[in-house]
């Protein structure tokens, strides 16, 4: 495989599966990232509740966050990341779909979560408005980000051995989301971003590698 090959995410994410989780990358979100977005749930805790995860991967933040919640379902496109994420959490629900047309019906979770699958999307309205449906009234979606600028290209994942593929990435400026999020019925509450340092900071800095948003449903 070259290292220069840009495929569909679908393609590239089903190659690196077996190697995703020992990515560098990953110890570094699960370390500095998945701290606030656990933090946004807790804050937002409201007894018996359902968890959607977007773009869920591996599943390895919802195998964290399940036991907190009611039901708990992961959605991704690449058949290899669910493999892994099904032996992984037997206990929760995976389901093989594109993030942008959601088979579930209106009204369906209290939480969305989507960790870095934005990216990978032209339009990211699509799966904006498929939030704000499947969401129920006074819910919360915590959508997060590597950073749009240009410190970041096409994502590229490891392979077997030394291979690396690039998967097709898009950039969205968070205030982007933002303006897209709320045409949807999805206002923004918060907006935090993560530097190199793992540090998360409320202002621009050119060592921001990633954002964590909070929208809630009106
Ligand atoms: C950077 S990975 C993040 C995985 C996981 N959220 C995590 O934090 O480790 C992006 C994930 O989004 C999935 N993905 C990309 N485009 C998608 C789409 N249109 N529908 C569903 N999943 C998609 C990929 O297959 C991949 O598993």
């Amino acid at each position: 495989m070259s290292v220069d090959e840009v495929l569909r995410p679908a393609e590239a994410y089903d190659l690196s599966a077996p190697f995703y989780d020992a990515w560098s990358w990953q110890a570094f979100w699960r370390e500095h990232e998945f701290p606030l977005v656990r933090a946004e749930i807790e804050a937002f805790e409201n007894g018996s509740m359902d968890l959607i995860d977007l773009g869920c991967g591996t599943g390895h933040y919802l195998g964290l966050l399940a036991p907190s919640f009611s039901r708990s379902v992961g959605v991704d496109i690449s058949d290899g990341m669910l493999s892994v994420a099904r032996l992984a959490h037997p206990s929760v629900e995976f389901v093989r779909a594109d993030i942008e047309d959601l088979p579930f019906g209106d009204n369906s979770f209290d939480v969305a979560l989507s960790c870095r699958a934005m990216t990978h999307l032209a339009d990211p309205g699509k799966v904006l408005s498929e939030i704000a449906r499947t969401m129920r009234s006074k819910g919360i979606a915590i959508v997060t980000n590597i950073d749009h600028g240009p410190k970041f290209g096409n994502t590229r994942l490891p392979t077997a051995g030394e291979a690396t593929v690039f998967a097709t990435t898009f950039k969205h400026a968070p205030d982007d989301l933002a303006r897209i999020a709320r045409a949807c019925g999805l206002e923004r509450t918060g907006c935090r971003y993560i530097t190199m340092y793992g540090e998360p900071v409320t202002y621009w800095d050119e060592d921001i590698v990633g954002s964590v948003a909070v929208f809630r449903k009106s």
